[in-house]
């Protein structure tokens, strides 16, 4: 039995924010993929990004690694992390695979505040930007997923609601510690 849950999805789609909310009820211990990142470098993710993004997807590669031999855990993602089969791989061992959407226009919107803090948008990102970026990454959402949530028109508790009943009804998932 999976005893795990990680969060999947672009920028912006709201896994951190119902990751916690998810945590807090299944009372398992909350991870956030990029926390794990910043605290092992000592560099925030726009210093690791100005090395490059390879270099960011290794520390990523290594994060999930680590954290991949846990149990009872919420883990929220980045949303590079489908980009390296690896980290799915790894991921699915102890974790059903949420996958969070949303529509460009929506994540625009929710990312417009937090911009500074995500190196792959710019200031004047525009809708079309974030559709081509997804319809590149589509894919790889899609082949990872165990289960796909449009998150365009539902509020946070409402998704993580969603989720939990979802996962009350899956034979390959413990809810218990
Ligand atoms: C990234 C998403 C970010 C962060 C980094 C790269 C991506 O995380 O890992 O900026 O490649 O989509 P969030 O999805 O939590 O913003």
């Amino acid at each position: 039995m999976k005893t795990s849950i990680a969060l999947i999805g672009f920028m912006g789609v709201g896994k951190s924010a119902v990751a916690r909310v998810i945590a807090d009820k299944l009372n398992k211990q909350l991870v956030e993929v990029d926390s794990v990142i910043v605290k092992k470098s000592g560099k925030s993710i726009i210093q690791i990004f100005n090395e490059g993004e390879i270099a960011f997807r290794e520390l990523e590669i290594q994060a999930i690694k680590e954290i991949s031999e846990k149990r009872n855990q919420v883990i929220s993602c980045g949303g590079g992390v489908v980009l390296n089969k690896i980290n799915i791989d790894r991921l699915k061992q102890d974790s059903l695979i949420i996958w969070l959407t949303a529509s460009p226009r929506v994540i625009l919107k929710r990312v417009r505040l937090d911009k500074e803090s995500r190196p792959l948008l710019k200031a004047d990102s525009k809708t079309s930007d974030i559709a081509e970026l997804l319809r590149f990454r589509r894919p790889f959402y899609e082949r990872a997923a165990d289960l796909k949530i449009d998150t365009s028109k539902m509020e946070i508790q409402s998704v993580a609601d969603y989720i939990l009943h979802k996962l009350s009804e899956n034979e390959d998932f413990s809810s218990k510690k």
